[in-house]
């Protein structure tokens, strides 16, 4: 049964539209970059930010959970023991901005500029796509059902502030805290869709490695004309081994690394191949000529149910002004892996390991550090779940949304299968182009308020669709 129509949210977002991104423009002001422990208070304050706008919403039982890092904000509304309880999900911490000198407008400074992707405008700042933008959505979705009285699910709110470093210690208050937590489904709007008018719900996230290695040569810096020749050195040696972990075909050539990987099907291969995609525009919006990857599969392929290996940051030796001649002591790398089902993180993490290590020639030492990673996660797309976001998106959208795994990565996910025994369903408004992580992040105006409108279709279908489930 229909219990409001899409006039009345609209209704709200109209009457509300100023106060409403005003709030949103507050909580973007505050550098809650947990990466960089000089944010500590700063992220504190995002996260009182939101205990002070739950408050305001209606919540109850607002809590700030301190943990070994920085702090989970909770909150809830309970209606019903006989109601099926929904736990939103989100993030309020934000990557580092730097390189700072690449944003057109401070990053901390939210500003509504037009786009060719955004016409109707998008607000630009650190975190108005990841995450906060997005999680800020499911508030205003809240506050709109308890203003109008329309909330038939329980309400459970868990935003966290590390998501961005590894939600190393959200695991830890997931083990103890199982009960508060228990729920039907968890809701997340943490990734993307296609395009504004192509609606996507995504259905897989990739998982994650990611190592540092460093390669020793000499002890010190050597003159490269005196033992130019006559050592090993560490950066020329990192660059050979380096380049050596992909083939011609640009597979990754560490023993065992693709034995895990499920193949596609040729009915998912089929189903990718539906997915609208412009090369051209895929191109152009990042200032390419050519896509490249491994062979034999297509850019939405290799984006999503392929493993990747990719150097994230290589450093080593004289990088100062002009030139001075140095064979360097040691070199660097930070190199992150996508992993796909079945692969495990610990595990290719070892692979890499033993790998690295026996490719290393003679002359230089190899040390690999592990960092944190995570495991991929596939969403079933017959679960009351995903009917009920399906429906909700066709309902504000007016389009039937496409099913599409992401090459992200969220490794809280697949421990809230493990830990809650929790499903997900990860309703995204960002789009690709909206430069997460990178100098001038953005989310449409348009994507926020369709989010808004649409995160209420879901808890209405929901209901229905587990009152129906209930009672067959
Ligand atoms: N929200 C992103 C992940 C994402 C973005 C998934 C777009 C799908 C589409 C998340 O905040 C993130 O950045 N995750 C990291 C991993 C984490 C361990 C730092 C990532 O994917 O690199
Ligand atoms: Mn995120
Ligand atoms: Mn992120």
């Amino acid at each position: 049964m229909y219990f409001y129509s899409m006039k009345e949210i609209k209704q709200f977002i109209e009457n509300n539209n100023d106060r409403i991104l005003n709030e949103l423009f507050d909580l973007l002001k505050i550098k809650s970059v947990s990466a960089d422990s000089n944010y500590k208070n700063e992220v504190k304050d995002a996260a009182i930010f939101l205990k002070n706008n739950f408050k305001e919403i209606g919540c109850d039982n607002i809590e700030i959970i301190e943990t070994a890092g920085h702090p989970i904000v909770y909150a809830e509304k309970i209606i019903s023991e006989n109601a099926p309880t929904i736990l939103v999900y989100g993030h309020y911490d934000v990557q580092p901005a730097d390189p700072i000198e690449l944003w057109d407008n401070p990053p901390f400074d939210p500003i509504i500029k037009k786009t060719k992707n955004h016409p109707n405008g998008a607000i630009y700042a650190r975190g108005a796509c990841d995450d906060k933008g997005q999680m800020f959505m499911h508030l205003k979705a809240f506050e709109f059902m308890k203003e109008f009285d329309k909330l038939k699910c329980n309400i459970k709110f868990m935003i966290e502030g590390e998501e961005e470093v590894g939600s190393l210690n959200l695991e830890k208050f997931l083990i103890e805290n199982k009960n508060k937590l228990a729920n039907d489904v968890i809701l997340i709007s943490d990734t993307g869709m296609i395009a504004n008018d192509i609606p996507s719900i995504t259905t897989g996230l990739r998982g994650l490695s990611y190592v540092e290695v460093e390669v020793t040569g000499p002890d010190r810096d050597l003159h490269s004309g005196l033992y130019g020749g006559t050592v090993a050195n560490p950066i020329n040696i990192l660059s050979k081994m380096i380049s050596s972990l992909h083939d011609e075909n640009s597979k990754i050539t560490i023993p065992g690394f693709y034995d895990k990987v499920s193949e596609m099907t040729e009915e998912e291969r089929i189903e990718v191949s539906k997915i609208p995609f412009s090369k051209d525009n895929y191109q152009s919006e990042i200032g390419i000529d050519s896509t490249y990857g491994e062979a034999g599969y297509v850019t939405n392929e290799r984006n999503s149910y392929r493993p990747t290996l990719d150097v994230n940051g290589i450093w080593g030796g004289y990088t100062g002004e002009g030139a001075k001649t140095v064979i360097p002591s040691k070199a660097f790398a930070k190199i992150s892996m996508r992993l796909v089902p079945n692969q495990k993180s610990e595990n290719i993490t070892n692979l890499f390991n033993d790998h690295f290590k026996k490719i290393a020639p003679k002359g230089v030492k190899v040390k690999v550090t592990p960092h944190h990673g995570g495991e991929g996660y596939v969403t079933k797309t017959d679960s009351i779940e995903y009917l009920a976001a399906e429906r909700a998106y066709l309902e504000a959208f007016g389009s039937k949304p496409i099913a599409q795994r992401s090459g992200g990565s969220i490794p809280i996910v697949p421990l809230f299968e493990k830990v809650l025994n929790s499903k997900s369903v990860l309703m995204g408004f960002g789009l690709d182009s909206d430069a997460i992580h990178s100098p001038n992040e953005h989310f449409g105006l348009f994507n926020f308020f369709k989010g808004i409108e649409t995160i209420p279709l879901f808890y209405k279908h929901y209901f229905d669709l587990w009152q129906e489930n209930k009672s067959k």
